[in-house]
């Protein structure tokens, strides 16, 4: 007799493992398929978030930054530091001690909400009496609910094999086993610049080929400026724009790149490359075709704002369906998903996910960039503020970078917060609460905000939007 649930999740990662733990909470009867397999041979569950993606890449960030600030800050702050060396191995082992806790972590949470973890690769069958019947190994279970939280993984070069030693995407790339003299990376998003970073602190010389002849397109114009200046003349990262990527060969001393630049063809030979050129969506094997589920051209899954599939009863959330490949706003569709099918109301607003690259300093930013307010006509107003006009930022030497907030001209409306700073990625929450409730720049502006802080930053390009700013 098939094991039969309420709801059935494919996928434990950020989206999959909160849905099944909200919907298991809220007394549906949930259980969670999750086939990933550790490099200990042991099933887990987290996804790519927790095993090969947010949570390994910001441990090795961390130890490498600490290693930078040994070895080239803290001389400022009068504290001299002979002989510092790092254990590559030790830093790893760090990483994937942090990975197996949080792993198990969510097993823990799995039990304590009695949530069923089914082990194995979930295929939709077919549609039955008692719902969907989905194979897993050679079970067969039920579902009067499903949830397909499948996920990504790295887009691969046609034709370039990757066997995560030599030619990496992100899973080799955070398992080195000692740093590569030179480092190519094809790709300069998120994941080029933040690995990049961790293995150019670490003593790599890292160069980065990027197709686009912009540099973090996505970004606002004068973060993406500020980012091109750190990154390239303070940190040495050795960034290509507008390449054309050719023939890339590997042979046993690393591998040759060739690709046009201006016109002109150049050779890049590394001891390890990284590819990093986007993710693409999991769908394959899932049994889309067998129920009728709907996929877009580019493989992912067709859905409406609220998540529903095509299907009666079939949802579809995270890095599967469109909107940005991020954690929290998978996690996020989970809750919504699962409240919905508690009966309750539920929405997730994909105008106000924050969006964060952790470099050194850090680039965050949530709503809307200059050029987008520009392209759809929206007439808009700029406050910004320097980091280096701040007494915390001083004392904590981390002067880098600024806070821009765009508000509408009339209304004053918050339309977009961008940030550059080593704390970014805390400091935005703020901005994202203030969009959410529809805040002006004057509701920020006339907030006290604690002295000395870094936030005292976002403040002031808050009074900077509205033409009063202090301390300028
Ligand atoms: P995933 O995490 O990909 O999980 C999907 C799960 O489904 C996997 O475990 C897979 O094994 C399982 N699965 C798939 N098909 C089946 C099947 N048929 N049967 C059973 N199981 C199946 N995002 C951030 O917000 N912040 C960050 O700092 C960040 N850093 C990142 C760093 C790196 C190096 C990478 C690669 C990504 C990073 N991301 C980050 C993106 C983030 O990891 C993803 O957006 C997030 O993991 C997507 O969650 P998900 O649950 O949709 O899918
Ligand atoms: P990305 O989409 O961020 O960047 C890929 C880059 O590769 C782009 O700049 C693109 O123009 C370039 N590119 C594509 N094809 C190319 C080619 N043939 N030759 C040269 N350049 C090429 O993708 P990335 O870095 O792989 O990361 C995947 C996703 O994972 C991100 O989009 C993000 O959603 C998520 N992520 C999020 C992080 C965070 O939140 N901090 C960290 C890491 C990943």
């Amino acid at each position: 007799m098939a094991q039969e649930f309420d709801l059935v999740v494919i996928g434990s990662g950020p989206a999959g493992y909160v849905c099944a733990i909200r919907a298991a909470q809220l007394g549906i009867k949930t259980a969670c398929v999750e086939e990933w397999i550790n490099p200990k041979g042991e099933p887990v569950l987290g996804g790519t978030c927790l095993n090969v993606g947010c949570i390994p890449s910001k441990a090795l960030l961390e130890s490498s930054e600490n290693y930078e600030k040994v070895t080239h800050k803290f001389a400022d702050h009068g504290i001299s530091v002979t002989g510092a060396s790092f254990d590559l191995a030790r830093m790893i082992a760090r990483k994937d001690g942090i990975v197996e806790k949080m792993t198990k972590g969510i097993e823990f949470l799995f039990r304590k909400n009695k949530v069923t973890w089914i082990k194995g690769h979930a295929s939709l069958q077919a549609k039955g009496a008692n719902g969907y019947q989905i194979a897993v190994g050679g079970e067969t279970i039920s579902a009067r609910s499903v949830v397909i939280a499948s996920g990504s993984r790295a887009r691969h070069l046609p034709g370039l094999a990757v066997d995560n030693v030599t030619v990496c995407d992100n899973i080799g790339a955070l398992t080195f086993d000692r740093v590569p003299k030179r480092l190519g990376v094809i790709g300069a998003g998120v994941i080029g610049l933040e690995l990049g970073s961790v293995w150019k602190r670490l003593g790599a010389q890292v160069t980065i080929l990027e197709a686009l002849p912009t540099f973090l397109a996505a970004a606002d114009e004068a973060v993406a400026k500020e980012a091109w200046k750190q990154f390239t003349t303070n940190q040495g990262l050795d960034i290509h724009l507008g390449v054309q990527i050719g023939e890339i060969k590997t042979t046993a001393k690393g591998v040759t790149i060739q690709y046009q630049e201006n016109g002109e063809a150049k050779t890049l030979a590394c001891d390890r490359l990284i590819v990093s050129i986007g993710r693409i969506p999991n769908t394959e094997g899932l049994g889309a075709e067998a129920i009728g589920l709907k996929l877009d051209a580019r493989g992912f899954i067709e859905v409406d704002a609220q998540c529903r599939t095509n299907l009666p009863s079939v949802y579809a959330i995270g890095d599967v369906v469109r909107g940005p490949m991020l954690a929290h706003k998978g996690s996020e569709e989970g809750v919504m998903v699962a409240e919905l099918l508690a009966g309750q109301k539920a929405h997730v607003n994909l105008d106000t996910i924050p969006w964060v690259i952790y470099t050194s300093p850090e680039i965050a930013w949530v709503g809307q960039t200059e050029a987008h307010l520009k392209k759809a006509g929206i007439p808009y107003k700029v406050g910004s503020s320097l980091f280096i006009n701040n007494g915390r930022a001083r004392g904590q030497d981390e002067t880098d970078g600024f806070v821009k907030v765009l508000a509408h001209a009339t209304t004053d409306e918050i339309l977009g917060v961008h940030i550059v700073n080593t704390h970014a990625s805390e400091l935005i929450a703020e901005a994202v609460v203030a969009m959410e409730f529809h805040a002006s720049s004057e509701d920020i502006a006339r907030i006290v905000h604690a002295h000395p802080t870094l936030s005292e930053v976002v403040h002031e390009a808050a009074l900077a939007a509205d033409g009063r700013a202090l301390h300028a």
